[in-house]
């Protein structure tokens, strides 16, 4: 037979899949393992948004809507933009797609080329490479350490620019990281954006998880010059424990937002219209909830981090928003834990999963093997004996 698509074939399995997988068949088989992996909230979808979906069905909002989304919600999404960032968009700057990740996807087809060059800076959530890759263009990384707070710098931007640069995607705060860029940081990065004619996929999925009293800027309130060329990707998915229903946005400028609303028209049509009439809710109505959920993971998150510095043989910076922390196990480099050297997060992951039984992500497909990453939307009783596991397992080894 004929080969497949080349394109196709070359796209990464996620690295984290394997492991994964063997957590679930040890959750089969009865074995007490606990796991940090998901990049979910635990929280339940508050119980006005499903009902606002239950009543979308009811009423027959089950229908085609247009494929950028029904008028409503993306009236709604223009408040909540107003609301919560201070931009004024119209209906026509957004678009309503199935999930964040989809906007991405359908953002990086609007823009790229083959051969266009996408700058990354990593961390980074491991899809964007493979996106970029899914899409005829090059990823180019540019690595940040933990004592550079897992942040690009605009010298680094700078220095990683040629003729075929074209997006920097940007992603604020941070999933692994944790990390949030301030004002001031983000002036300076748009500026050399603006300097080289580079699009900025800002994705700001994270924004409605900050910690510390921190406010949130958004790429796209820099001014006129820096807003032009910023696809803003949002979503409902992290902020109300949405991630099932499937629904994310963008706002840009319609000369974008129109290439966009083609593309969705031939390909996947409209987001689920009930799905469409729960996140009109969600993004609608008073945010409270959302607040209560933003305080347990603050809670969570101090104790995390707290109990894991006082432990010996790894550490982690304090994460400033989302739900991660990335755990440094430089230290435990090349040491044998339980029979196993080990050289990268990869083995330390899979040893604590086996001996330790808790499941936590490599870095490594997020560009620093240094690390591993641990989701704090988990329960304070789960986090709490994952945390002791994880002092016993590195006492019992002897580290
Ligand atoms: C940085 C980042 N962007 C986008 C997404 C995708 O969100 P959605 O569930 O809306 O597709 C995720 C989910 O993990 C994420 O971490």
């Amino acid at each position: 037979m004929k080969e497949l698509s080349r394109i196709a074939s070359a796209v990464q399995a996620s690295t984290t899949l394997a492991l994964d997988a063997l957590y679930k068949e040890m959750k089969a088989r009865g074995i007490d393992v606990i796991g940090f992996a998901a990049g979910e909230p635990d929280f339940p979808t508050p119980d006005y948004i499903k009902y606002a979906g239950i009543a979308g069905i009811v009423n027959d909002q089950t229908k085609y809507t247009p494929a950028v989304g029904t008028l409503e919600l993306r009236r709604a999404i223009c408040y909540r933009l107003r609301e919560d960032m201070g931009l004024e968009y119209a209906p026509a700057n957004i678009v309503v797609s199935s999930g964040a990740k989809h906007c991405l996807y359908v953002a990086l087809r609007a823009l790229i080329n083959p051969g266009d060059e996408v700058i990354i800076p990593t961390p980074a959530w491991v899809t964007y490479t493979e996106m970029v890759k899914m899409v005829g263009g090059i990823p180019v990384t540019i690595p940040a350490t933990e004592a550079e707070q897992f942040k690009l710098t605009p010298e680094k931007l700078e220095a990683a620019i040629n003729d075929n640069s074209k997006v920097l995607m940007l992603n604020n705060p941070s999933n692994p990281t944790g990390m949030l860029y301030s004002r001031e940081e983000l002036e300076a990065i748009a500026a050399v954006c603006v300097k080289h004619d580079l699009y900025i996929i800002s994705d700001e999925i994270y924004y409605g998880l900050l910690y510390d009293g921190r406010t949130f800027t958004s790429m796209a309130a820099l001014g006129e010059e820096v807003r032009e060329r910023t696809i803003l990707i949002n979503g409902v998915s992290k902020s109300y424990a949405m991630t099932g229903w499937r629904i994310g946005y963008i706002a840009a400028d319609q000369r974008i937002t129109s290439v966009i609303a083609k593309y969705l028209s031939h390909s996947t049509g409209n987001a689920s219209a009930p799905a469409q009439a729960a996140s009109m809710a969600a993004v609608y109505l008073p945010q409270d909830t959302v607040e209560s959920m933003r305080r347990a993971f603050e809670e969570r998150r101090n104790y995390m981090v707290e109990r894991m510095n006082s432990i010996p043989g790894v550490s982690c910076l304090k994460p400033e928003g989302a739900f991660y922390v990335m755990m440094n196990i430089t230290k435990l480099l090349g040491k044998t834990l339980y029979g196993r050297v080990i050289r990268n997060a990869d083995d330390f992951a899979d040893v604590f999963l086996e001996k330790g039984l808790v499941c936590v992500v490599p870095c490594t497909g997020f560009g620093d093997s240094n690390f591993v990453r641990w989701s704090y939307a988990a329960s304070m009783k789960d986090i709490t004996r994952g945390l002791d596991r994880l002092e016993k397992f590195l006492r019992e080894a002897g580290v």
